[in-house]
């Protein structure tokens, strides 16, 4: 097989790509290992920055999330029994973010791929990108029980954490940084206790009231990590969400059956460069960040913008200044929004080893972005997303 961009890993980064390519006349091949129902039914955040939104209704994948998205205008921050509310608007000069599930994303960029193209192959797993230093890199995979190989001017690794693109990469450098604590995440069939997300801070631990939908709520608990989900019944879930999202109002939250749980991992991690030859890396297989802000799927779409500039501009003209700047046009990106994440992620959790100083500084921190307009605007421009730099 031949192609002009071959992606590998059809997640949001990978299909997003191909779409994006799609419409700009550039044949592309996507390789994905899983099949169509595992990567529609994963779990993952469902914040949405409005740079995100704009991406994909200019990629023509947005008929769904304009009628069913949530646009929210502002988070509340609960800590030492107060709340205070963060207004996206006022703060950013008209800033909102739309509350929509990754595994709705995703399912919407499939289900169009596979009507309009380009092609999509599920369970086609990516073995080796061989020559990526050469005019013509070539992937090898292996589909339907027999090993393949598809010859590239480009390659995207859109492949994930787990996948193998990073690993082609020469010498370069990693940052890691492991939290010493981990996420409970549960998906509740009870309507949102709330109408925008709730980050509280409590001595008991952080937790998260998100949602799916207006009959969905999604929950978050700060746990040790290593937490084994069996351990935490439903009734325990719930318990330990109210006691934690208590304040000395009569806000009440909702309870209802719990149709999954699962425990993520904290940790942000950073490759540099994401660019060997015509190799790029893009999304999760170059960076992750804590959960805490929901910006990973954000940055996915980021780089992929970017990305899918570049490869425009080489199509069209012959140029690459994109892509021969394509590294640290995204990474710009990704340093701010990991700092942004750990900044959250320290602000909101309690820490195993943390005493009573830690616990005054990071209460001093809520109280300045409840007290000073600069500050929440601040946190406000990150939450709703910083400007691609381009
Ligand atoms: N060959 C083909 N596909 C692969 C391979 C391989 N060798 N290895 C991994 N994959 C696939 C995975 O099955 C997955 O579907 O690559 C895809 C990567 O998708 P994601 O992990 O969703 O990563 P990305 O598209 O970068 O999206 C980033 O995902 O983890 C969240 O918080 C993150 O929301 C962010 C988003
Ligand atoms: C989610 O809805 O899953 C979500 C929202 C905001 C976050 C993290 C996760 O910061």
């Amino acid at each position: 097989m031949r192609t002009t961009v071959g992606i590998i890993g059809g997640g949001p980064a990978g299909l997003l790509l191909a779409r994006l390519l799609h419409r700009a006349g550039i044949d592309c091949v996507v390789l994905e290992s899983r099949s169509r129902e595992y990567v529609e039914q994963r779990q993952r955040a469902g914040m949405l920055e409005q740079g995100t939104v704009d991406a994909l209704r200019e990629a023509g994948a947005a008929a769904r999330l304009d009628t069913e998205g949530l646009v929210h205008h502002g988070i509340e921050l609960r800590f030492d029994g107060e709340r205070h509310r963060v207004d996206f608007p006022s703060l950013t000069g008209g800033r909102t973010v739309t509350i929509y599930a990754q595994t709705e994303v995703v399912k919407d960029l499939v289900a169009l791929q596979l009507a309009e193209g380009p092609p999509l192959l599920f369970e086609a797993e990516a073995l080796a990108v061989e020559k990526p230093e050469s005019g013509a890199p070539v992937v090898r995979f292996r589909h339907e029980g027999r090993e393949r190989t598809l010859t590239c001017d480009w390659v995207a690794g859109c492949d994930g954490f787990h996948g193998i693109s990073r690993g082609v990469l020469p010498a370069g450098r990693s940052y890691t940084r492991a939290y010493p604590y981990a996420w409970l995440g549960v998906l509740a069939e009870v309507a949102p206790s709330c109408e925008e997300l709730i980050y509280a801070r409590s001595e008991r631990g952080f937790a998260l009231h998100s949602m799916r939908s207006p009959s969905v709520s999604r929950l978050y608990l700060q746990v040790p990590e290593g937490t084994d989900a069996r351990d935490w019944p439903d009734d325990r879930v719930w318990d330990e969400l109210a006691a934690r999202f208590a304040v000395g109002d009569d806000w009440a939250l909702c309870r209802g059956p719990i149709t999954a749980k699962s425990v993520t991992p904290m940790r942000a991690f950073v490759h540099e460069p994401m660019r060997h030859g015509r190799l790029l890396l893009a999304g999760d297989a170059a960076h992750i960040v804590p959960p805490t802000g929901a910006k990973g799927l954000n940055l996915a779409v980021s780089d992929v913008r970017i990305l899918a500039r570049g490869l425009v501009e080489w199509h069209r003209s012959g140029e690459s200044h994109v892509l021969d700047h394509y590294s640290e046009l995204c990474l710009q990106r990704v340093w701010q929004a990991t700092r942004f994440s750990d900044d959250m992620t320290r602000m909101l959790h309690t820490r195993p080893d943390g005493d009573a100083f830690d616990h005054q500084v990071q209460l001093a921190r809520l109280r300045r972005i409840a007290a000073s307009r600069e500050a929440a605007a601040e946190l406000a421009a990150n939450y709703s997303g910083l400007p691609l730099p381009l």
